[in-house]
């Protein structure tokens, strides 16, 4: 594949629970247009369980992933025969759905003869805020989602370095367990952030784990434990307002607490004129996460991108860019390309330094 062509690319993501096709078109200076991008959620599926079940998340993506991607296909105004690869998520996540989307994928590319991309869903996180706006690499950036919590250096296509993770749970997944706890639905992100509207996040006292502690690691398990026990004394409104206020600033606050840290590491290595900072992941919706990344970000000159509220949930556009991205680098991969359940994206750093616990276990992580 030469770099210089523009590259229109059908991208497929299953790693959870939605099914998503999108077609992307990437041109050779790194422009981006989303031709089309559709997501089918599963939340009403997953709902009454409190969480995604994976037997239901599998059945569900191989029903619908067809019709799914002859949409993705039919609002882009595109036949097979425009695209030029298919992308496809290929973990890390639950193994059954990731399947489902691989397969269809390696049937669409040995069908129209086609280059396969095999997506690790990290990495489509990683290029998201890019659907939005150009970003120059390298870039730090902050992943926060249902199952990681890391901070990474991004210096190219596929190149990350690892500053951080989680030692416990990921943001999301604090944010959906203690939305759990004080009662509201799943996913318990977004609930929680309606829930926190003109509260006064300072009337309780939460943990504030690791702060001030060497290093990049971020642990929420000592909120979470602390907020759902106080969850169930409160029963008043304004006083659930303001715990689920006081739970979304702890959160947000340990979030631009370690980004701070990485930072400092971050322009050792790549200097002052390298100064971007990218969030990326589902939590990366949440309005009080991003003003506090905002405000840091100009306190340390950087400059600082997220990536369209559309597309920082699992969505399929950023698998294809991602698949765009490493096409126009010359990689793709063969037929016999694997569904991975686990797949770091530093895969190194997650040798040399594994974390105590891998975030939500199983599920995404
Ligand atoms: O990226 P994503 O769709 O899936 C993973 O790859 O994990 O992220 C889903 C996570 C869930 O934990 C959800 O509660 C959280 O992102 N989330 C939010 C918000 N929107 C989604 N958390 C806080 N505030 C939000 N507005
Ligand atoms: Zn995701």
């Amino acid at each position: 594949m030469r770099p210089q062509q523009t590259l229109t690319v059908l991208g497929i993501e299953t790693s959870c629970d939605e099914t998503a096709a999108a077609v992307v078109r990437r041109a050779p200076d790194g422009a981006v247009e989303v031709l089309s991008s559709i997501v089918a959620s599963q939340i009403a599926a997953h709902a009454p369980f409190g969480g995604v079940v994976p037997e239901i998340a599998a059945r569900a993506h191989v029903e619908i992933i067809d019709s799914v991607i002859a949409e993705a296909m039919k609002a882009a105004d595109a036949g097979f025969a425009d695209l030029s690869g298919v992308a496809a998520t290929a973990g890390p996540g639950l193994v059954g759905g990731v399947m489902v989307g691989l397969s269809a994928g390696k049937a669409i590319a040995l069908a129209r003869g086609l280059p396969l991309v095999a997506v690790n869903h990290l990495e489509g996180h990683a290029v998201s805020a890019r659907l939005g706006a150009q970003i120059a690499y390298p870039f730090l950036l902050l992943l926060v989602s249902g199952g990681h919590c890391q901070l990474l250096e991004v210096a190219g296509v596929g190149r990350c370095r690892r500053l951080g993770t989680t030692i416990d749970d990921a943001a999301g997944e604090a944010f959906d367990k203690i939305a759990k706890a004080m009662g509201l639905p799943y996913p318990g992100g977004p609930a929680l952030e309606r829930l926190a509207e003109g509260g006064d996040g300072s009337r309780f006292v939460l943990p504030r784990s690791l702060l001030g502690r060497d290093g990049c690691d971020f642990s929420f398990s000592g909120l979470k434990t602390a907020a759902a026990r106080l969850a169930e004394g409160v029963i008043d409104p304004i006083d659930r307002r303001d715990l689920a206020a006081a739970v979304q600033s702890a959160i947000a606050r340990q979030l631009s607490e370690r980004t701070a840290r990485a930072m400092t590491t971050y322009v050792a290595r790549h200097g002052v004129g390298d100064r971007r900072l990218v969030v990326a992941g589902g939590v990366a919706a949440n309005g009080e996460v991003r003003r506090a990344l905002t405000a840091l970000a100009e306190k340390n000159g950087f400059s600082f991108n997220a990536p369209p509220l559309a597309y920082c949930t699992d969505n399929a556009a950023m698998i294809a860019l991602a698949g765009a991205e490493r096409l126009a680098e010359g990689l793709s991969d063969g037929l016999d390309a694997v569904a991975r359940p686990r797949w770091p994206l530093d895969e190194a750093a997650a040798v040399d330094r594994p974390t105590h616990v891998a975030g939500r276990k199983g599920a995404k992580a």
